[in-house]
């Protein structure tokens, strides 16, 4: 039984929405009870029945939420440094990807490497995200290609959970590039390998969404809503790489299908932001990869914002296009490369971030009810978060849910 547990004297960033800027609480307090949190509020207001519970003084801190990673693909074998050189030579992410490097060099070194061995580099990188407050880590597949080392993937992704308090949420992404077996029959690798692959990681509990990468250099919309109706048959939910290269209107189609998210965006058209709105997914933006590679072409920010469309961003973490492992150099891209404002990029990381995952009302937010995951921080002001670059100001995450 965890012991109740009440934080005060400490600065609150809740991320409620309709709560002012950051939802901020100045002298605020907090009551861990069990896995949850069981009042948020001012230190001056506390209901009389936790006066008697332990109390821990945070000596003015900031207190977040745990943050989010919504989109990594943390788990892979090798690097690809050479084509970070090959880059600064003046090929295109385009060109090497044709030239057979690009995903698939990955998937080479991801197949090759053991499951201790693609656990323990993992780990790395998991660590880097968590000696930064987070608390929450999206993990795709997409270096195995074949059914077996998708699952691979997945079951690496599932063991990290187990060895850190961390929440990992898993997505199929075998549709993320065309093997080279395949190559030339991206429709029978998805009939034999994507699609029953999907089936059977599913009927092993490791698959919590459904991505795909629709791209000129990827697969088409059309092949990609397959592996959609397929998903659905599941009762999985979807999310799709959409826009990243090229306009395809992969993020229309998402929303066609209630995608929790749609992310990239740098090609969505404006014109289609508006329809997009509608289905309410989260347009996830991915600052790590447009930086990686000298993207010119701005996601459209200012229509997403005039319809509302809610903005997560993440680190995208993988070898190619964002060898990143800093969420909070993220956020501080989000604001000079997109001019986001400090408040929107804490607000992707936490409460939008959470609903990409189809997280909401679990994490993202202090409030009662959520799950009592939260990041205490040697920072005076939230937007301190965006604006240092550079070492890590949490003091220390607080993780008061079970195991899996
Ligand atoms: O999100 N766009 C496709 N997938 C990754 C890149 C993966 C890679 O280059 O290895 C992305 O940018
Ligand atoms: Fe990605």
């Amino acid at each position: 039984m965890k012991q109740d547990l009440l934080l005060t004297d400490c600065r609150l960033a809740t991320m409620q929405a309709g709560a002012g800027a950051y939802g901020l609480i100045d002298g605020g307090a907090l009551v861990l009870r069990g896995d949850h949190l069981a009042w948020v509020g001012s230190a001056d207001a506390i209901p009389a029945e936790y006066s008697d519970i332990k109390v821990e003084k945070l000596d003015g801190r900031l207190v977040t939420p745990a943050l989010v990673d919504c989109h990594t693909h943390l788990v892979f074998g090798g690097n690809r440094a050479q084509e970070f050189a090959m880059r600064q030579g003046g090929a295109s992410y385009e060109e090497i990807s044709r030239a057979g490097g690009g995903i698939v060099s990955t998937v080479k070194a991801t197949r090759a490497a053991s499951d201790d061995e693609l656990l323990q580099l993992a780990l790395r990188r998991l660590d880097d995200l968590i000696s930064e407050g987070v608390g929450v880590v999206e993990i795709k597949s997409g270096y195995g290609l074949t059914i077996e080392d998708e699952i691979r993937m997945l079951r690496v992704a599932r063991r990290l959970e187990v060895m850190r308090p961390v929440k990992i949420v898993t997505s199929w992404l075998a549709a993320h590039a065309i093997p080279s077996e395949f190559v030339g029959r991206a429709d029978a690798y998805i009939d034999e390998i994507v699609i029953p692959g999907l089936k059977q990681a599913a009927s092993e509990g490791l698959v919590d969404a459904v991505d795909g990468f629709c791209e000129n250099i990827a697969f088409s919309a059309a092949q990609i809503e397959r592996i959609f109706a397929a998903a659905k048959k599941l009762g999985l939910p979807v999310k799709l790489h959409a826009e990243q290269l090229s306009d395809q209107k992969g993020a229309l189609l998402a929303a066609r299908y209630g995608a929790l998210s749609a992310d990239h965006l740098e090609y969505l058209d404006g014109q289609d932001v508006e329809k997009f709105a509608t289905s309410g997914a989260v347009a996830v933006l991915l600052p790590g990869a447009f930086y990686t590679l000298k993207e010119t072409k701005l996601p459209p920010i200012e229509a997403l914002r005039l319809h509302g469309v809610d903005i997560a961003i993440a680190t995208d973490c993988n070898p190619g296009s964002s060898p990143i492992s800093s969420l909070l150099t993220v956020m501080n891209m989000a604001c000079t490369e997109f001019s986001m404002t400090p408040e929107e990029a804490l607000l992707g990381v936490t409460r939008n971030g959470a609903k990409a995952l189809g997280l909401s009302g679990e994490y993202g937010q202090l409030a009662p009810g959520y799950l009592g995951e939260l990041a205490v921080w040697n920072v005076d002001h939230p937007a301190d978060l965006s604006y240092w670059i550079g070492g890590s100001p949490l003091h220390k995450s607080i993780s008061r849910k079970s195991k899996p």
